[in-house]
Order: C-alpha cells, then sequence, then structure tokens
C-alpha cells in the first residue's frame, strides 16, 4: 500500500502541466530575450505563462515576477520593501504562525535594525484584525499575514486585515502558497499589494514561483544583473517552468475538485472519530480551514510514532524530537495547543487524486493503533 497525503507538502506534476514541458523541452531552446527566431518561442511561453498567472490572481501580467518558488517570493517581498523604504528605525507586523520563508528574513531584518511585531492567534489559529490594527505605526513599512497555514489550513481574515492596512497606506503582502488552487486567490478580492505563490503546490514542478507585485509600489531587487522581469529579478527566464507554472495556474482556476477533496477530507474526520471519540482533536479552525488539510491530534500518542506504523502513508507530523524531547511545531504552540496533545499531531493534507479508498484504507489502518498510551 502506498497513499500519498502530503499534498501541502508537494504536488505532483499535473499530466497537462507535463506536456507543457516537454513541448518546451523540445523546441524553447533559445534566450527568451534573444530577438532572432530562436527566442521567439522561448519568449512566448514565458510571457504566456505570465498571463495565464496573472489571469488565476486577477492582475495585469506586468505585475508577476516569475522566482524559484515561495520562499524567494516571500524573502523579495519582504526584503525588497525594507530596502526599497530606506526607513531609519523600519517596523513590519507579522504573525506567529507564519513559514519559516517568513520567519527567517524578518529574524534577518531584526538583524538590520528592524522592529518586527509578531501577531498572536487563537486556538484556531486565527489573528484578530483588531490586534493588527493596535500594532500599526508611523514606522509601519509592511505588513505580512499569510493566507492560510500549510500545517492547520486555517484561514486568516486577509480581507479585513488589508483593508487595514489600506486605511494607513501600508503596503500588505500575504504569503498564498497554500491557499492558491484550494480557495479564491484574486488580488483585488483580497486586496493585497504583495502575493507569493509557489508553483509545487499547485501540480507545477519545484523551482517555480511568483510574486505579485501592485503596479507602482518599488521593491528593491534580491538579484541584481541584467534588466530581466522589468528590472526586478535578474537572470534569463526559464521557459519551461514558467510554461508550466502558467499551464498550472489556468488549470487553478477551476475549485470545483476541491469540492470533492473537501468531502473526502470531511468522510476522514467522521471516520477517525467513529474510531477514537473524545482521543482524537482537530487543531485549527473547524470551518474556516482549507478544503484539503486535516491535522489531527492523537491524544497521548506521539505523531511521528504512529505514522511509523504506517510505512505506506505519506503524511506529516506537527511535533519533532529534540533532546530526547518533544517539541511541538511553532504553529501549535502558538494556538496554545498542550503539549500532551499536540505531540500527537499528524497532518493529512489531500489533493485533486485522492480517492475514497485510499481514506478507507488509511482509517482502517489507523483504527488498528492502540487508543490509550501503551
Ligand atoms: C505557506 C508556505 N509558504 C512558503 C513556502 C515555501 O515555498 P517553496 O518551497 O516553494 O520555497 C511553503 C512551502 O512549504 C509554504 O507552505
Amino acid at each position: 500500500m502506498s497513499v500519498y497525503l502530503d499534498y501541502n507538502a508537494s504536488t505532483p506534476i499535473d499530466p497537462r502541466v507535463a506536456e507543457v514541458m516537454n513541448s518546451a523541452m523540445a523546441g524553447a531552446y533559445g534566450n527568451p530575450s534573444s530577438l532572432h527566431w530562436a527566442g521567439s518561442p522561448a519568449r512566448e511561453l514565458v510571457e504566456n505563462g505570465r498571463r495565464q498567472v496573472a489571469d488565476f490572481l486577477g492582475c495585469r501580467a506586468e505585475e508577476i515576477v516569475f522566482t524559484s518558488g515561495g520562499s524567494e517570493a516571500n524573502n523579495f517581498a519582504l526584503k525588497g520593501r525594507y530596502f526599497a523604504a530606506g526607513h531609519k528605525s523600519p517596523h513590519i507586523i507579522t504573525t506567529r504562525i507564519e513559514h519559516p520563508a517568513i520567519v527567517a528574513p524578518c529574524r534577518f531584518l531584526e538583524r538590520l535594525g528592524t522592529r518586527i511585531t509578531w501577531l498572536p492567534v487563537d486556538g484556531t489559529g486565527r489573528i484578530d484584525p483588531d490586534d493588527l490594527a493596535r500594532a500599526i505605526s508611523a514606522d509601519t513599512i509592511l505588513i505580512s499575514v499569510m493566507h492560510a497555514n500549510n500545517e492547520t489550513g486555517t484561514i486568516q481574515p486577509i480581507e479585513a486585515c488589508s483593508r487595514i492596512a489600506r486605511k494607513h497606506g501600508i503596503p500588505f503582502h500575504t504569503d498564498a502558497a497554500q491557499s492558491a488552487g484550494k480557495i479564491p486567490t484574486r488580488v483585488d478580492e483580497l486586496g493585497v499589494d504583495l502575493l507569493t505563490i509557489a508553483g509545487h503546490k499547485i501540480y507545477a514542478p519545484k523551482g517555480i514561483g511568483a510574486l505579485y507585485i501592485r503596479n507602482g509600489l518599488q521593491l528593491e531587487p534580491l538579484i541584481h544583473g541584467a534588466g530581466h522581469e522589468g528590472g526586478r529579478r535578474a537572470g534569463t527566464e526559464s521557459a519551461l517552468l514558467a510554461g508550466a507554472l502558467g499551464k498550472a495556474c489556468e488549470l487553478a482556476r477551476d475549485l470545483g475538485p476541491m469540492e470533492q477533496v473537501r468531502e473526502l477530507r470531511d468522510r476522514f474526520w467522521h471516520g477517525l472519530r467513529e474510531r477514537f471519540g473524545e482521543q482524537v482533536v482537530l487543531n485549527g479552525h473547524p470551518e474556516l480551514r482549507l478544503p484539503n488539510t486535516l491535522n489531527v491530534a492523537f491524544a497521548g500518542r506521539v505523531g511521528s510514532e504512529i505514522l511509523a506504523r504506517l510505512p505506506g502513508v505519506a503524511a506529516s507530523t506537527g511535533s519533532a524530537c529534540h533532546a530526547g524531547r518533544i517539541e511541538l511545531s511553532p504553529v501549535l504552540e502558538a494556538m496554545g495547543v498542550p503539549p500532551h496533545v499536540g505531540m500527537g499531531t499528524v497532518r493529512f493534507s489531500l489533493g485533486r487524486s485522492t480517492t475514497a479508498e485510499e481514506i478507507e484504507t488509511v482509517v482502517a489502518c489507523l483504527s488498528g493503533i492502540p487508543v490509550t498510551v501503551d
């Protein structure tokens, strides 16, 4: 048995995306910047891909910069804004439940003298927009709040937060690496100025992502060189990867398949409740949550030990063993999940190809695990 339930970690490449890549490999070997005949097919792939990403996010093509993935897009938003603002005592507001691709650049900017406010979350993993409003100061140069959390799937009140940011004239970034393709991510509906997506979370390959930058917002490039990407990211573009991300975005516009995923996810949860009752706890918001994510804690057990008993099931844990001690992830800790519950956390994340049979098989396998601690 091998069942893949780790789509929040990465997705397989959709065959329709692979088709675009195969034809790119066969013909588009020229440099997209070259003006001769060999440059044209490559340039077309890059610019068509950019248009498809823009259509998906509801913005203009020139507002999309290709990056190597979600981490680079997040770094570009934070550091690019820091250097462009050139503020003497800058302040950035973010949350306690961000991905390391936001936390680490914030820590770096802290070393350069930036004050960072880390907004708290409630037990479901949501921030309170009132906390954001109170944190704003005259020095705030950027607000960055993730759209949906990678571990729990909890969705943040982005529209309310971006309205507050706009009222104060502060650029607002959201990391939509997990939400894209699962819930709507149109930039004008969200009201954001910067938005991150990552190809390998939406059935494109690893190594490609994009940052949406609202027209008029200046960011200092991370990579200086020639004038690629409108002077915002130097380096010859990969037509292969840009074409792949574009196709993946075109496919991701249809959120219809997510309804089936949500049904399977809910069936999974009910199966676990039937077997484990109160011994299994849901981490994250019961409704305001990505349709594919099921983060559960088996009280009194250890997540990695549960997964070790199910070698055919690919899923993630929410705790790690450090120096003989079980440590909760910073996300679960910020939510105030008690350690004896949180240590038994397993994140199951479903995707387009997940079947009812797979879910039934995994529930049956989990049912073989003793309810109480050995
Ligand atoms: C919320 C979030 N942001 C950013 C990233 C980083 O994306 P990438 O792996 O493409 O650098 C991830 C990947 O796990 C993520 O889940």
